[in-house]
């Protein structure tokens, strides 16, 4: 296990890599790995000779609101857990290593940044792409490897590799859970055991809709409502959007058909919450 803090020593050893034909496989995270994260790295462990997981909490992607400074730093776990996934080389670079003095190229994302997690969290995506550019050009793996559970922001990475003509294959991991259904994340050790259960609502209800689509619901604006109602029963639940829409341009339908995505965002007590179902309408 190599742990790599700078980005000129990150890019030597890549380009060490690509030159002797390794297929390198890339995992990008903001550290306090939990065990969807850990199923990123095995995935790509099995699909590749060498794994490169990146963890650095990027300042571009919070809003002034947001956590930064809070977000959980747990490298010394981070590590453990990264090489009992699969993982060869760790790379973790300070802010500096990624955002030289005087920085102020970014990349900027169309329509479906605009929507749904954009619109709650303006330039969040602006800074996501720009990061995972910069992460991909400094790691060069032939795979990356991201997870359902955001799934946005999956389909904007899918998108700035295919717009940037990124030598690199994109691949999407299904959303790893907890026993009840709650999508796992780094947030949910902020909730309070009361909040805990709560939050298992969000992913009962869109198992709730995509099991009326499958008995023939075909009416968006039904579905939405009972979704809706049912995060809503537990107290201290505020609903930021709940959508159904088309899986590859996020843009709402109404009478379904194809494959749709169901989403949901919302705040149990002071800790929001997103997550997502895929739903083929047959
Ligand atoms: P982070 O939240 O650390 O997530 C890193 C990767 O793990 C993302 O691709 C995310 O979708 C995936 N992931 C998180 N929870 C998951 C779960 N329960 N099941 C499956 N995959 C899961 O997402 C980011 O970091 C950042 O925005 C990043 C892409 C690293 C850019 O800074």
């Amino acid at each position: 296990m190599t742990l790599i803090r700078s980005a000129k020593r990150m890019a030597a050893m890549a380009h060490r890599l690509r030159q002797r034909g390794k297929r390198i496989g890339v995992v990008p995270t903001m550290g306090a790995l939990h065990e969807g994260h850990g199923a990123l790295i095995r995935a790509a462990a099995s699909q590749n000779d060498v794994v490169i997981v990146t963890v650095f909490v990027n300042p571009l992607q919070f809003g002034p609101h947001d956590d930064f400074r809070r977000y959980p730093r747990t490298l010394r776990r981070d590590v453990q857990l990264a090489r009992a996934s699969g993982a060869k080389i760790i790379f973790a670079p300070g802010v500096g290593q990624i955002y030289p003095k005087g920085f102020q190229t970014t990349v900027r994302v169309g329509a479906m940044a605009r929507r749904w997690e954009g619109s709650s969290r303006p330039g969040h995506f602006e800074g996501v792409a720009t990061v995972v550019a910069i992460l991909l050009e400094l790691t060069r793996p032939t795979h990356a490897y991201f997870g359902q559970k955001d799934y946005q922001q999956s389909l904007i990475v899918e998108r700035l590799i295919r717009d940037l003509h990124l030598p690199v294959r994109f691949h999407r991991v299904p959303t790893v859970r907890e026993p009840d259904g709650l999508a796992m994340s780094s947030r949910n050790a902020s909730l309070s055991p009361v909040e805990r259960r709560q939050a298992a609502s969000i992913h009962q209800a869109l198992n709730g809709a995509a099991r009326r689509i499958r008995a023939g619901e075909r009416d968006a604006a039904r579905l939405i409502d009972g979704m809706r109602r049912l995060i809503s029963e537990a107290p201290g639940a505020r609903i930021d959007y709940v959508a159904i829409v088309d899986a590859k341009t996020l843009e709402p339908v109404w009478r379904l058909r194809g494959r749709v995505a169901l989403l949901a965002a919302a705040w149990i007590g002071r800790t929001r919450l997103i997550d997502n179902l895929l739903v083929d309408v047959s």
